[in-house]
């Protein structure tokens, strides 16, 4: 059996998919340079269990300096998952990070891409190039990103697109909405919220706590992720959501039902960039991948709590 690549492996949602896809029986060759937006003794945590397994091959390379054409003749399909992520960061000098991270390393494997029989490029895009919508969204929407982040991942997913209308290169374009569970990066809202709570300390929250995200379950991500690499799809983008608007104050109800502890609230500013609403419409990736999320907020904060009280 031919491996998978997944780029960007020891990530957050690429070392779930990798360990998914090991524990399914499939080879996997995981690309990462382990960039520093945050820990990264932390991404080598995330790898702990699968460095340990026969048929897992890792490569601590850059996509930018690597020469993706040895790696992409010994694969049968390309999950494309590396990336500068984080919507608030993305603003003055460090858009240089997401311009080599989104676009460069995406046009380079789309490149070497060309030269090969490929099942499937399946790349990991973004809720954030949509900007900011007031009700469920289509694939067709127009996108107008608001964050120099959610252009970065739109031009990629350009890319992509436009690689499969010249040239054949069988792209699926997915566009997550804001992940969580256990490996949750650092950054994000859910990480923070029960890091301050089991360090009681206050809990911040930009704006007034009503902005609402389609918070989407990392296992559901994977199932959705995996189904496009399977299906026979092609030049497409779909939609992976959880399927349920939720606000931010909502959340520090669900968390202190979890938890039992008490959140002190601190109400700040709001984020240039930050949009105050995402829902996905997922008609489409329920009729074409058979795509439907499992795992209700509830259940998936909880194990996202279990998994921090137990890391800390
Ligand atoms: P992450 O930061 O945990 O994982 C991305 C990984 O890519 C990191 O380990 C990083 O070291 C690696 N990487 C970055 N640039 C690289 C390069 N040039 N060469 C090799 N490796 C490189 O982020 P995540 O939350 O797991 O997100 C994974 C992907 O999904 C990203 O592309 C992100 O934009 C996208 N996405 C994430 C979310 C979310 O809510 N987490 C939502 C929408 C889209
Ligand atoms: C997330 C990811 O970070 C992006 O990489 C991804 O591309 C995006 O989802 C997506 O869906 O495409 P975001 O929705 O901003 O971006 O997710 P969080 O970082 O979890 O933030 C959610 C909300 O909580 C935002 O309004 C943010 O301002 C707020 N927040 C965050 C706080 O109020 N306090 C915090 O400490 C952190």
């Amino acid at each position: 059996m031919k491996a998978y690549l997944v780029t960007g492996v020891a990530g957050f949602i690429g070392s779930t998919l990798a360990e998914r896809l090991v524990r399914s029986g499939y080879p996997v060759i995981g690309v990462d340079c382990l960039t520093d937006y945050y820990s990264p003794e932390r991404k080598v945590k995330n790898l702990r269990w699968l460095l340990h397994q026969r048929h897992f091959r890792f490569h601590r390379e850059d996509l930018l300096k690597l020469d993706p054409d040895p790696l992409l003749k010994e694969v049968e399909g390309v999950f494309h998952l590396a990336g500068q992520p984080g919507v608030r960061s993305s603003w003055g000098q460090d858009f240089t990070g997401y311009l080599h991270n989104n676009i460069l390393a995406t046009q380079t494997l789309l490149e070497s891409a060309r030269k090969h029989e490929l099942r499937k490029f399946v790349y990991a895009s973004s809720s954030s190039v949509y900007g900011n919508c007031n009700s469920s969204v289509l694939e067709e929407q127009l996108c107008q990103p608001v964050s120099p982040y959610g252009v970065t991942k739109l031009a990629a997913e350009q890319l992509c697109y436009l690689y499969w209308y010249n040239y054949g290169v069988p792209t699926v374009s997915l566009r997550y909405f804001t992940v969580y569970g256990p490996r949750q990066r650092p950054d994000m809202a859910f990480y923070r919220f029960i890091d301050a709570l089991l360090r009681d300390d206050p809990i911040t929250i930009y704006g007034d706590g009503n902005q609402t995200r389609d918070f989407t379950y990392v296992d559901d991500v994977v199932e959705a992720t995996i189904r496009a690499m399977e299906s026979d799809v092609v030049g497409e983008t779909f939609n992976i959501g959880g399927g349920r608007s939720l606000d931010l104050n909502t959340v520090q109800d669900i968390l202190h039902q979890i938890s039992g502890l008490e959140p002190h609230l601190v109400y700040e500013a709001p984020f240039q960039g930050d949009v105050q609403s995402t829902l996905a419409n997922t008609e489409k990736a329920r009729r074409l991948l058979g795509f439907y999320p499992r795992t209700c907020i509830e259940e998936g904060l909880l194990e996202q709590y279990l998994w921090q009280k137990n890391d800390s």
